[in-house]
């Protein structure tokens, strides 16, 4: 190896002679482009620095007086990393939490192989936030997902009695689990499968919100049919609502089936719908969930399964593990993500804030009805679909935002979604609404 030399802090942060607060946005991109894997394409020009108030960004745009590598521009957060910020950027009791925690009470890095305080604590938060008997920790959304899967399986094998190796999870079309081999087997967007195969077997996907497809499927095939596992609003499809009467009616089916409901809160728990959990939402409750994103509230990932004592209860040492699921820091912000959230009542703000900009939205929408064909959302998860015009390209809107201060991103070609912080406030609403009311104009 050549010799690496390291040293700094922020914008002093240099590794080799290269500080970071002297490249350029170009700069940014050049390094990224020759030496990290491509497997996003981030909006072009604006590279984000730090972090202002709770849902505002600074970030680095190109300067043009030949001079200045580049100007500081504030940025509305639209988005708060997919919803894994609800509580807002650096939320102050969440990063006292851990300030306190690593800096006075000492908390050691150990496995779970020894007992740590801290599991004690977040197990008896995250049980009776999530009104579960039993939860296990993991690190990405992603990975409770998977988890989950695994324990819908072990569950049809030892309790539901299905035959060995010919359960069935049932998944829906348009789904997001995340990036594993099992959350790629169940997806059925090809950009994400090509030459990724061969997938898993024992999947089967039904329309979503097409009760009588389930229905159909169940009665065929339940007897080999573990879960249906699903989210309950669509995030990455592009906020996906589903019918009020389709969650009663399938978690009545299920029931009637023995067939598990298994709940991906990943993007719509922790107080983003308006509710706590989005299947509060529906008065119905699944067997099992899993929440990732927002349960680290913004600063660590930190996921987790909830579910029933009878299907949580499967797992056997040795059958799961994680390292750092449940590490005594990821217990500690996680509890913390639980407390600021019933202590802030976000679901509530989610719910006030959510009808100002869906009113907002459908306001822009009556104005301009040749370019957004419908406004979708529950609390502060929403979205403004355009029609199928070529002009009218959600990358586009993205981008006109951004010129406008606001960091929104598209989810397919003319979808774009805008889930800002729980914390937002009613004037920052505002600003939203008034700078996508330009950019519609404009198109
Ligand atoms: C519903 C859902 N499940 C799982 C995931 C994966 O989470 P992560 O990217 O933390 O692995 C996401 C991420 O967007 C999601 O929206």
């Amino acid at each position: 190896m050549k010799k690496l030399n390291i040293h700094g802090y922020g914008d002093d942060l240099t590794i080799n002679n290269i500080r970071l607060g002297d490249l350029s946005p170009d700069e940014h991109e050049k390094i990224e482009l020759n030496k990290g894997g491509q497997n996003y394409s981030p909006l072009e020009n604006v590279v984000v620095s730090h972090v202002k108030d709770s849902s505002t960004l600074i970030c680095r745009k190109p300067s043009n007086d030949g001079v200045s590598k580049y100007v500081e521009e504030e940025l509305l957060d639209g988005l708060c990393c997919y919803s894994a910020v609800n509580q807002g950027q650096l939320n102050k009791d969440i990063v006292n939490a851990v300030i306190h925690h690593l800096d006075i009470e000492k908390i050691p890095t150990v496995p779970r192989s020894i007992r740590h305080k801290y599991m004690s604590g977040f197990l008896l938060a995250a049980t009776a936030f999530t009104e579960m008997d039993r939860v296990v920790p993991k690190v990405a959304g992603v990975e409770s997902w998977e988890l989950t899967f695994k324990l819908c399986r072990r569950w049809g094998y030892e309790i539901k009695k299905i035959p060995t190796d010919k359960a069935i999870i049932v998944g829906a079309t348009g789904n997001f689990h995340g990036r594993s081999m099992a959350a790629t087997s169940m997806s059925d967007d090809l950009d994400s499968k090509n030459n990724f195969g061969p997938f898993l077997p024992g999947i089967e996907l039904v329309p979503f919100n097409d009760f009588d497809a389930l229905e159909k499927l169940f009665n065929e095939k339940s007897e080999y049919i573990a879960a249906y596992s699903v989210e309950p609003i669509q995030g990455e499809a592009g906020v996906i609502v589903p019918d009020n009467d389709y969650w009663p009616k399938v978690s009545k089916l299920c029931k009637e089936h023995n067939v598990l409901l298994a709940f991906d809160e990943v993007q719509t728990g922790f107080g983003r719908t308006g509710k706590n959990f989005a299947h509060q939402l529906y008065n119905v409750k699944p067997d099992i969930m899993g929440c990732g994103k927002a349960a680290g509230g913004g600063i660590l990932p930190v996921s987790f399964v909830a579910g029933r004592d009878d299907v949580v209860g499967v797992l056997t040492p040795g059958s799961e593990g994680s390292t750092f699921g449940g590490y005594p820091l990821a217990s500690i912000v996680g509890i913390y993500a639980i407390k600021t959230l019933i202590d802030g009542d976000l679901a509530k703000q989610a719910q006030i804030r959510g009808a100002q900009l869906l009113d907002g939205l459908n306001t822009i929408k009556n104005e301009f009805s040749d370019k957004i064909k419908i406004v979708r959302g529950k609390g502060l998860l929403t979205a403004f679909e355009m029609h199928n015009n070529k002009h009218l390209d959600g990358h586009v809107v993205s981008v006109k935002l951004l010129d406008q201060g606001i960091y929104a991103k598209e989810t397919h070609h003319s979808t774009v979604r805008l889930a800002p912080a729980l914390t937002i406030t009613s004037n920052q609403i505002d600003i939203l609404l008034s700078a996508v009311r330009n950019v519609i104009k404009e198109l």
